[in-house]
């Protein structure tokens, strides 16, 4: 070939190129696609709220954009069900094609999520939802968590009752994975350190038909309580636990979503109350204290853990995207920058484990008055034990 047919052979091959080029290499400018897949209604609806908020308060701490690529948010409300769960996800990985998910609260809804991402290799990253097969057996270098497992919240708890002298607990939650995980984390922890789990109750999500449960609870005696709810659902049930008369005669202990974002609501019914989760009021951390004071700015309220959750989720993503200058075609330097991250968070920096769950000190906290005071460090830099993980 002479060299001016070499030349326009050239010309010719760079332009097919980059008219066959891929949609996320020629993404690289412009916007990136954020599903963002929470609860707007429903008992976790407020959850849902306080993470979207946090993620939209650190994106636009960063003028708008990470790694200076705008962002886009496409939102799905889940409704917190199951059942929608596939379909909801499908619809933002294959109509809106976007480059991750955010999302989401409910254990359930996470587990079809981490499915789908897993099957279409489409980022996910979790800003609450602590099913703990998400971060064991499915585990995977495109799934991420923000927040927490169900096994490190409750854990903590299990070792805190049982060295407060406890002997006896009676467990109560939602029957779902969520509560599943905890009561058998809070098991773990409690009979390990020389308690016994004397009877476990449960009603389906998302009920709130407490009495007969709490009669059950007032004829066994036991030392403590050990409960899971959220939201609405754990405003109502710190009510009516009060309501039937059992605050003052069996302590109440919980992770601490048994008294986030809900003080307000539950009032005098939950002075007093211990509970054990990896963030609190009072931290008067200059990190803290910057982050509080900004969010309260943006939405007039004091942020909760959900809000720290969302944050940190924008945060995780940044730091990905800026290792890859914003490219997120290069998943294999994104996801390992991403596992590498120290993320500076309100609740204390912390990095994440092999399975991509952070590595947390779990808090002690008593509410007083309108806050989840911090007492002590219960357990430092807890990590989930990551069973059935293969990564
Ligand atoms: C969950 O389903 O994993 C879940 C929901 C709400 C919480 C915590 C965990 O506050």
């Amino acid at each position: 070939m002479t060299t001016k047919r070499k030349f326009i052979a050239t010309i010719v091959a760079a332009g097919l190129a980059s008219a066959f080029a891929t949609p996320a290499a020629l993404a690289q400018s412009g916007k990136i696609k954020v599903g963002l897949m929470i609860p707007a209604t429903g008992t976790f609806a407020a959850l849902g709220t306080a993470i979207e908020n946090g993620f939209k308060l650190h994106v636009a701490e960063q003028g708008g954009r990470l790694a200076g690529r705008e962002i886009e948010y496409v939102k799905v409300d889940d409704e917190s069900d199951p059942s929608k769960a596939t379909d909801n996800v499908n619809k933002l990985i294959k109509r809106d094609n976007v480059d991750v998910i955010v999302g989401t609260v409910h254990s359930g809804v996470a587990m079809a999520m981490a499915k789908a991402a897993k099957d279409s290799g489409t980022l996910l990253i979790i800003p609450n939802a602590g099913a703990d097969t998400i971060t064991g057996p499915m585990c995977a270098p495109n799934i991420f968590r923000s927040s927490f497992s169900n096994w490190q919240s409750a854990y903590a708890m299990g070792e805190v009752v049982a060295k407060q002298g406890k002997k006896t607990a009676v467990t109560i939650t939602w029957k779902y994975a969520a509560g599943d995980e905890m009561v058998a984390a809070f098991k773990e922890g409690f009979e390990k350190t020389g308690g016994k789990v004397v009877k476990t109750l449960s009603l389906p999500f998302p009920n709130v038909e407490f009495q007969a449960l709490l009669t059950e609870i007032a004829s066994t005696k036991p030392d403590a309580v050990f409960t899971f709810f959220a939201g609405a659902g754990a405003v109502k049930f710190v009510n009516d636990y009060a309501g039937a008369g059992l605050k003052k005669a069996i302590p109440l202990y919980g992770p601490g979503f048994l008294t986030d974002g809900t003080l307000e609501a539950q009032g005098e019914n939950a002075q007093g109350l211990l509970t054990t989760l990896h963030y609190a009021d009072g931290l008067n951390t200059p990190r803290d204290n910057a982050f509080r004071a900004a969010y309260n700015k943006a939405y007039k309220i004091q942020p909760d853990v959900y809000a720290v959750q969302g944050y940190d989720a924008a945060q995780l993503l940044g730091i990905g995207l800026k290792a890859v200058n914003g490219d997120m075609s290069k998943k294999d330097a994104l996801y390992a920058a991403m596992k590498a991250a120290r993320i500076d968070s309100p609740r204390g920096a912390f990095t994440l484990s092999r399975a991509n769950n952070p590595v947390q000190d779990i808090y002690l906290r008593q509410v007083v008055g309108k806050e989840n005071k911090v007492q002590n460090v219960a357990v430092k830099a807890l990590a989930d034990p990551a069973r059935g993980c293969k990564m």
